[in-house]
């Protein structure tokens, strides 16, 4: 696939098929990400993988509890009450692989850094046929003391991107975008 056909077709996929993605190919995702630039080629990524589909189903009921409490308190959050309280919603979207991508500094840039590597990663997924995911709804609870703990997080580092990964089970179309704004072109 070309370069601009994968930007221009990547989608947020939200329905995969059973098939899982094997560890090869997460790995090669995983190595296309690192080829993102970075603030003085610092690379101040780390990589984590889930895969395990029963620890999902029990992090997307949390997930949702944890949203769902604190709805009130975030007008933004209401329109996804109705969604959330779904006991079918899921919110990894049942996809076999979860990766997340870690910032190992605290340094000025680390965040965008990781965003780069989590974009590059998702066009490296387009290209091989695979759909993601970023799934923003897990960000706090994957970052709660007691689940950093579980799952064996370093002090220093700090979660940016939580990423889904799976063969589609339907490519959604493309959407369509705003103009850009241009302010200066001077
Ligand atoms: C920071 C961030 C958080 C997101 N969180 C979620 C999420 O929790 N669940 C979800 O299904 N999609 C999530 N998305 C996907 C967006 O809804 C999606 O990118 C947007 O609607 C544009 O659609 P597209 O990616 O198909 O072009 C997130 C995307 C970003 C960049």
């Amino acid at each position: 696939m070309e370069l601009m056909e994968a930007i221009a077709t990547r989608r947020s996929v939200r329905q995969y098929t059973a098939e899982p993605v094997d560890r090869a190919t997460v790995e090669a995702l995983i190595r296309a990400a690192t080829l993102a630039p970075s603030a003085m080629n610092s690379q101040p990524w780390a990589f984590a993988v889930i895969t395990d589909a029963e620890k999902l189903q029990t992090y997307s009921e949390q997930v949702k509890a944890a949203v769902l409490a604190e709805i009130d308190q975030n007008p933004a959050l209401a329109r996804y009450r109705t969604m959330l309280s779904d006991p079918n919603y899921h919110v990894f979207h049942r996809a076999p692989v979860l990766v997340l991508i870690y910032a190992r500094t605290d340094g000025p840039g680390a965040a965008g850094d990781c965003c780069l590597a989590a974009q590059t990663l998702m066009l490296a997924a387009r290209d091989m046929g695979l759909g993601t995911c970023w799934i923003g709804f897990a960000h706090g609870f994957l970052e709660t003391p007691a689940v950093r703990a579980e799952l064996g997080v370093p002090d220093h580092c700090r979660l940016v991107a939580p990423i889904v990964v799976g063969h589609p089970a339907a490519h959604p179309d493309p959407t369509p975008r705003d103009e850009p704004r241009i302010l200066f072109w001077k």
